[in-house]
């Protein structure tokens, strides 16, 4: 028998695409970056290879945030869990900026450096201008061995796996999954969590795996709007809160990989200026996940409907119904935490990218002008 067999096809796994193959294997990764990670005896996030004491941890007065691109994005929902989790302020930057701004750093300041690769050249000479400045650097990274592992004073990886895919999602995820631990953590030591708040964040952490697989047994209906906005050469995303933070992600990776142009926007500021974009039949995509002020952003959908946008809603399916009334198309995801809904509704936002650009007939796994791993600043 003769059979045809190439490496890169077996790679693969008889996924079409990297993408997808990755985009498939975040449950996976979810549970790997989890695993030995959470003490069910106890209800508590361990985290034993971390150098950090108690008393820094304790002493903690600001934290920093510094990445690139996607992991830029995964750092600005890693603030609303710290500052959630652990009342501790948190900026983010992103790396090209940070040592040009001259960051105010303190023994007491934590700087999180957030990369997939660990090869980034602004993420590196951002952690080096951080530890020249007297910080501790931990840097949450997919791969051990890499240069800003290496350098940094803390390292929590992520457990995704080889990314080859330029476009990046399943590292994107586990840095979600890291920042729920680590707040978690920091949670614990400083006392700004009970016990049962603690337990019933992980119960809902360890449920999204599951989630996520149930998502993605129902593609064909993203597919299909993905094939509608790939029609359009510019779009909307919108958001409030965590929602905000996940549309950013799904802008930039709906750029990166089918080339149309979108701009991510907090909900409530479109009325200071981008409202004057939105005409008859421009796509708003609004995220609206959020409970405390889904309102408040259903009065935007509303400003941008009466402008002729054509709106999909994503958000849970107990709001579809009164959603429908004044949207276009909603798609549902599963419920969660408000906490924790970047983990899922950000799988919706990628396959809608991957499947805009199947439908355009771009290179999805290499984009052009873009390179897998930056290595010049
Ligand atoms: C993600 O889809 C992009 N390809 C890009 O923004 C990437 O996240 C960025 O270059 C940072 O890479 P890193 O995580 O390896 O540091």
């Amino acid at each position: 028998i003769h059979v045809d067999w190439d490496a890169v096809t077996a790679e693969k796994g008889g996924y079409e695409h990297f993408m997808l193959k990755e985009i498939h294997e975040q449950p996976r990764a979810y549970r790997d970056t989890m695993l030995g990670r959470i003490d069910h005896a106890n209800h508590q996030a361990v985290l034993p290879e971390l150098k950090l004491s108690a008393e820094q941890i304790k002493n903690i007065r600001n934290i920093q945030i510094v990445a690139c691109g996607t992991a830029y994005n995964a750092g600005l929902i890693g603030r609303t869990v710290i500052e959630q989790f652990a009342r501790i302020p948190v900026e983010n930057d992103v790396a090209s900026e940070y040592r040009y701004r001259s960051p105010i750093i303190t023994p007491e300041t934590l700087v999180i450096v957030v990369s997939q690769s660990g090869e980034t050249a602004d993420t590196l000479a951002a952690l080096r201008e951080a530890q020249a400045n007297g910080a501790h650097v931990l840097a949450i990274t997919n791969v051990v061995g890499s240069s800003i592992a290496r350098d940094a004073d803390d390292v929590l990886v992520t457990l995704a796996g080889p990314e080859i895919a330029v476009a990046s999602t399943k590292a994107y995820t586990s840095q979600l999954i890291a920042f729920y631990l680590f707040g978690l953590y920091l949670a614990q030591v400083r006392g700004t969590m009970t016990k049962e708040e603690v337990a019933h964040v992980l119960a809902a952490m360890e449920a999204l795996p599951e989630q996520v697989e149930a998502m993605l047994g129902q593609a064909d209906t993203i597919k299909s709007y993905a094939e509608q906005i790939a029609k359009h050469k510019h779009l909307f995303f919108i958001g409030r809160g965590q929602d905000y933070a996940v549309v950013q992600e799904g802008s930039l990776k709906l750029k990166e990989i089918s080339y149309i142009h979108s701009e991510a926007y907090a909900a409530g500021e479109l009325k200071h200026g981008t409202l004057a974009l939105i005409e008859d039949g421009v796509p708003v995509i609004s995220l609206i996940t959020q409970e405390a002020v889904m309102e408040k952003t259903l009065s935007n959908i509303k400003e941008v409907k009466a402008r002729g946008a054509e709106v999909l809603a994503i958000s849970y399916e107990e709001h579809a119904a009164e959603l429908l009334k004044s949207v276009d198309h909603v798609i549902v995801i599963p419920k969660t935490l408000p906490v924790l809904t970047a983990a899922l509704s950000v799988v919706t936002l990628q396959l809608l990218a991957y499947y805009a650009s199947l439908a355009l007939g771009h290179d999805v796994d290499k984009p052009r002008n873009l390179a897998k791993s930056v290595t010049v600043e």
